[in-house]
């Protein structure tokens, strides 16, 4: 061999070795970034997890199980930093919650949707983000507003009992989670635009609104932005979609628009039914925003579809979980019908107040939460600047991932966390549990903090409301041929592998 090969081969070497650590996540290294697994140059983690062939998820699992409770991954050109331990989800939530209260950067498509991240859920932490979620707060879910809108509720819910009833008729059973998920969103979309539409409207909306979330999904580009080009394809279908969902929703907001402006009187269709001022978009419409000014057409359909799309699988997915734990344990329906029974009677109307004199009914919410949270992570956060957690560096374009699920799993937090015991909040190892963390976290499936839901009250009215009146009317028992079975899967939310099919039965 000669010099020169040698000293090539010593140069090659050096190269590797440079490059290897510099995109390999080691643990904490020069960056004291958290511990990881060790990655391959340039992609990282990323095609690791891919030839896993398994959902994200049950990666983590393993990992968390390796690095403990903080660790990094490097998914290309994305650093994800996963906390998964109640304590360090407290500490960067709530005692340090203005830090970590951010989003990190979007793909171009999620980018074509949020208007550039004109949206509560996806603005970064800062005025713009301010304004729009005090907004949100003080006119659609304030307790003057939730109380003025009970009317929605009412009307939607008489029509779910028909709808359901009908479905039994029919078909010998009910589909849950599609009943429950078109239910809600007309109430949202009701609350959104003071407007009843058709069935079929409402069909539409949601059904665009679930290919959005599909299309937003996370893709290659997104670590890998090189890569973008590839995806030109992927890009066009997004602009296509996103000017359906204009499309769809402009109308309405314009037909609104007209009604207030016209001070009722121009309503076409009759569609617009709820007063001046109550609909969340009346309030959008004069809003000026730090940085933007007076919102455009494009984003209030932003705005509404957010709310529609945040609001619609969660919840319905917490119904459906509810459901099948009450047709799989017929003791725990027949307490819950009880206390309904004693609290208005047989035939009585339940009302948004009773609900709340429902302690049962209020137990076996939260422990559905606790078994089955609607996501394993929240949304991805991240810090407003670099920062420490753990004892390790955080950067600031580095997504914050909280694995919110491990928590209600912990057997040193939760007594036999497998088992469906709504009890345990009413005189068990759940009673002191506070879902909006501030006091310690144990269970988080709103988040905790800043950014933490801010319709988490009116999310548990629609379950606690609809799930009463379902109990109330009928027994729930389970369908010849398609017995529950709570195998899970990995959708928007976590729901049943086989949605719940239940047969209804008159009380
Ligand atoms: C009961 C069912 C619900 C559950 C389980 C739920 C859960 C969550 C979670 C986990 C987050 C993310 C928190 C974080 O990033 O740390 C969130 C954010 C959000 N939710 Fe909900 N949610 C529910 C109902 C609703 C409803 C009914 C609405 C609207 C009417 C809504 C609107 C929002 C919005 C706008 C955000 C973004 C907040 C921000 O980034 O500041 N959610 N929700």
């Amino acid at each position: 061999m000669e010099l020169i090969d040698v000293l090539l081969l010593i140069f090659a070497f050096f190269f590797l070795r440079f490059w290897w650590r510099r995109w390999s996540t080691t643990g904490s290294g020069p960056k004291n970034l958290p511990p990881g697994p060790p990655g391959w140059p340039i992609v990282g983690n990323l095609f690791q997890v891919i030839l896993q062939r398994r959902h994200f998820i049950y990666v983590v699992r393993d990992l968390r199980e390796k690095y403990g409770p903080i660790f990094t991954m490097q998914m290309g050109q994305r650093t994800l930093v996963i906390v998964t331990s109640a304590d360090l989800i407290h500490e960067a939530l709530i005692q340090r919650g203005p830090l970590f209260a951010s989003r990190p950067a979007d793909s171009p498509i999620r980018l074509i949707f949020s208007m550039g991240k004109c949206a509560i859920n996806s603005a970064v932490y800062g005025p713009l983000w301010r304004s729009l979620r005090r907004n949100f707060v003080s006119e659609m879910i304030s307790p003057l507003r939730i109380k003025q809108c009970a009317w929605i509720r009412k009307w939607a819910v008489e029509a779910h009992m028909k709808r359901i009833q009908m479905e039994a008729h029919e078909n010998g059973f009910v589909e849950v989670m599609s009943n429950c998920r078109l239910t809600i969103c007309s109430i949202l979309i009701c609350l959104c635009f003071g407007a009843k539409i058709t069935e079929m409207r409402i069909k539409t909306i949601e059904s665009i609104l679930k290919d959005v979330m599909i299309i937003t999904l996370p893709k290659l580009p997104d670590f890998l932005p090189i890569l973008t080009p590839l995806f030109r394809r992927e890009v066009r279908e997004a602009r296509k979609l996103r000017k359906s969902q204009v499309e769809l929703i402009a109308p309405l907001i314009r037909s609104r628009k007209a009604y207030v402006q016209s001070n009722g009187r121009i309503n076409e269709n009759s569609e617009m039914v709820s007063a001046i001022g109550a609909a969340y978009v009346d309030s959008l419409f004069e809003l000026d925003v730090p940085g933007r000014g007076k919102l455009g057409e494009e984003e209030l359909v932003t705005l509404v579809s957010e709310v529609i799309s945040a609001g619609t699988d969660t919840s319905a997915t917490a119904l459906e979980w509810a459901l099948l734990h009450l047709v799989m344990d017929q003791a725990i329906q027949d307490r819950l019908y009880k206390e309904i029974v004693d609290c208005v009677g047989e035939n009585g109307v339940v009302s948004e107040t009773d609900v709340e004199k429902m302690p049962y009914l209020g137990a076996v919410v939260k422990e559905t939460f606790r078994r089955h949270p609607p996501s394993h992570f929240v949304l991805s956060h991240a810090a407003t600047a670099e920062t420490e957690l753990g004892g390790y560096t955080i950067p600031a374009d580095a997504s914050v991932e909280f694995y919110t699920a491990w928590l209600t799993e912990d057997p040193s937090m939760w007594e036999d966390p497998n088992e469906f015991r709504p009890e345990r909040f009413l005189t068990g190892d759940g009673v002191d549990v506070d879902v909006t963390g501030t006091k310690g976290v144990r269970m988080m499936p709103f988040g905790i903090g800043r950014r933490i839901c801010p319709a988490w009250t009116l999310g548990t009215l629609h379950i606690n409301l609809l799930l009463a009146k379902m109990v109330q009317a009928f027994r729930w028992v389970p369908a010849p041929n398609y017995p529950p079975d709570p195998t899970e899967t990995f959708a928007f939310t976590v729901v049943m592998k086989n949605p719940l099919k239940a047969m209804i039965l008159p009380r």
